[in-house]
């Protein structure tokens, strides 16, 4: 039998297979989704969004007090594909008492991969590697030829050493990785331990390191953290990783870094604005390598992350205990 009152829920993108049969199957809800792969277009996630009890959005949908104010008083929980919670106005949902869901743990490994992919990719050259190989700039082996940078002995500087941190450093520890710095909010001497790692300022991590790797996420603290300062302070052979937010990062301040060789390179999984435009200067330079923000991009972990998004939703809607719920 169907419940008397249908809870509405609208989805803002097509997601993957697992979240939505969980979705369909919930008896006591009426779904509505923006049935694209292409973000939707906000005057229709207003109209969608009006009048509903749940919301399952994703981390380029930006949820603020003019969308909150326009969905009404209905809406009871907001449903995140992400682990990033920064394009929800925060202040403003937990004014309203909206419960929010997320999804940590469930991508960490597949990010921390593509984290360790980008470096390996970036400090060692192989975009460029392989488009000599393919524009004949590829002549002979040549020993002082696309040389880069290695792991060996090196020293990695982890901004940020949460789940994903400290995945990336589990993973990067067998290259032969000498020493372990990290930098963030407090020091986390539990988790620091497996890896040795030692808890320094931002300015030392910067001048120490050969890598460094961002992995904190984005907060007011954080916003424009990596700039003209820190890259002064790094080395001119240091590479630098960023797969938090592109917000972490004053991009034109890496720009002059990149291309007057104060640093050697940077790979971004994570841009300001996204998708960057084609022609923005980053994409002129050689020493730069930007993916469109796939950390989490692995079949299995987008369906392992659409069903918990289902179910965070289902149980704040149900009033149950959800799986992953933000503490706000
Ligand atoms: C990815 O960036 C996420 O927040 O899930």
């Amino acid at each position: 039998m169907r419940p008397a009152r249908l809870m509405k829920v609208f989805i803002t993108r097509r997601i993957p297979p697992e979240g939505i049969a969980a979705l369909s199957r919930a008896a006591d809800c009426e779904v509505e989704q923006w049935d694209s792969d292409e973000p939707i277009p906000d005057k229709e996630l207003e109209r969608g969004l009006a009048g509903a009890h749940g919301l399952l959005c994703l981390l380029s949908d930006r949820v603020d007090k003019r969308l909150l104010d326009a969905t009404g008083a209905n809406l009871k929980v907001i449903s995140t594909m992400s682990v990033g919670v920064d394009h929800l106005a925060l202040d403003e949902i937990k004014k309203r008492g909206i419960r929010v869901g997320y999804t940590p743990d469930v991508l960490t490994d597949t990010t921390a991969e593509l984290a360790v992919s980008l470096l390996l990719t970036t400090c060692r050259r192989l975009p460029e590697a392989i488009e000599e190989v393919k524009n004949g700039g590829w002549t002979s082996w040549k020993p002082l030829w696309m040389c880069g940078y290695g792991l060996t002995q090196s020293t990695v500087g982890i901004i940020g050493l949460g789940r994903i941190g400290q995945a990336i450093a589990r993973r990067l520890k067998p290259f032969g990785v000498q020493k372990f710095l990290y930098t963030g909010r407090q020091p986390r001497p539990e988790e620091a331990a497996e890896f040795q790692a030692e808890f320094v300022s931002v300015p030392q991590l910067a001048a120490q390191s050969d890598f460094i790797v961002v992995t904190c996420s984005l907060t007011p603290a954080t916003r424009g953290l990596c700039n003209k300062d820190l890259f002064q302070k790094m080395k001119k052979t240091a590479v630098f990783v960023n797969i938090s937010r592109g917000d972490v990062v004053n991009q034109d301040d890496l720009y002059q870094a990149l291309a007057s060789g104060q640093i050697a390179a940077a790979g971004l999984d994570v841009t300001t604005p996204e998708p960057l435009p084609t022609n923005h200067p980053l994409l002129t330079l050689k020493n730069c390598v930007i993916l469109p923000h796939i950390g989490s991009a692995t079949y299995r972990t987008r369906n392992t992350m659409s069903l918990l998004a289902a179910n965070n939703l289902l149980a704040g809607l149900r009033g149950e205990p959800m799986p992953s719920e933000l503490k706000l």
